[in-house]
């Protein structure tokens, strides 16, 4: 299985702090956001990698992490989304890179305390199709919120003003090699762009989305409270724990 990351987008809700960098180079704790997403994939084996950057500040990941040796790769694969055409735009510019085989991808601002082995080993056992990972949180308006029934998932509905859980779609998902051909499907939403959860919702119709509940806490670093949180939680306990 391959690796990508997504740290591109602008960060605008970050905005100062991310007038002269990219988001996912803003510290968490001690080290640059970009590293914990990568240690989550090394730490689950994954070790052949993909950063999807954007944005004005591009060149400083080649700059701050090079080929990788600073965690044990050989390599560092990285590749420029032009614009700002959502989650599923960057993702499908990994197509190439994955060259035919199931992907885990994982937004370069999402930072967990334990690791996601299990969800990888399972997904490796499953034929086809993808799979997400659900938290409870306080807050599911704020994310893609799964609804599931009778213990099967039934819908992902993005940032729902009335959520119907309070399960959400962490930004962790195992694809298998389709996922391209159904990124080529989407249309933009109402923001303009190409939405990973539609990409989700195409394999919760068709019957081929699997989901675990993730173990540990997790966060994004997206806005203010949560980078603090970040920042935060991971002085406390640590990141991508065994
Ligand atoms: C994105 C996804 C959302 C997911 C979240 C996890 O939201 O669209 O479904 O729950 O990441 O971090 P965004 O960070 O773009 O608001």
């Amino acid at each position: 299985m391959k690796g990508v990351i997504l740290a591109g987008g602008l960060g605008t809700r970050l905005s100062p702090l991310t007038k002269i960098t990219n988001k996912h180079l803003l510290p968490i704790y001690d080290k640059p956001m970009i590293f914990y997403p990568i240690e989550t994939l090394i730490k689950a084996g994954i070790t052949d990698i993909m950063v999807v950057t954007g944005g004005n500040h591009a060149g400083d990941f080649l700059r701050l992490m090079g080929n990788g040796k600073e965690f044990g790769l050989k390599h560092i694969n990285y590749t420029y989304q032009e614009g700002e055409g959502g989650i599923a735009d960057a993702l499908s510019l990994a197509e190439y890179f994955a060259d035919g085989e199931a992907i885990c991808v994982i937004l370069g601002d999402n930072i967990i305390e334990r690791n996601i082995i299990k969800a990888v080993r399972d997904f490796e056992q499953q034929e086809r199709g993808a799979k997400i990972l659900l938290k409870e949180v306080p807050d599911p308006e704020r994310f893609g919120v799964a609804e599931i029934a009778d213990g099967r998932l039934v819908d992902i509905v993005e940032k729902p003003a009335a959520p119907k859980s309070n399960l959400a779609v962490i930004g962790i998902y195992l694809y298998d090699a389709r996922v391209f051909d159904i990124v080529k499907t989407l249309k933009p939403s109402e923001r303009g762009e190409l939405e990973i959860t539609d990409v989700n919702n195409a394999y919760v119709k068709e019957g081929t989305m699997t989901w675990e509940m993730l173990k540990g806490w997790w966060t994004d670093a997206g806005t203010f409270e949560s980078l603090l949180r970040a920042n935060v939680l991971v002085s406390q306990t640590g990141a991508n724990n065994t």
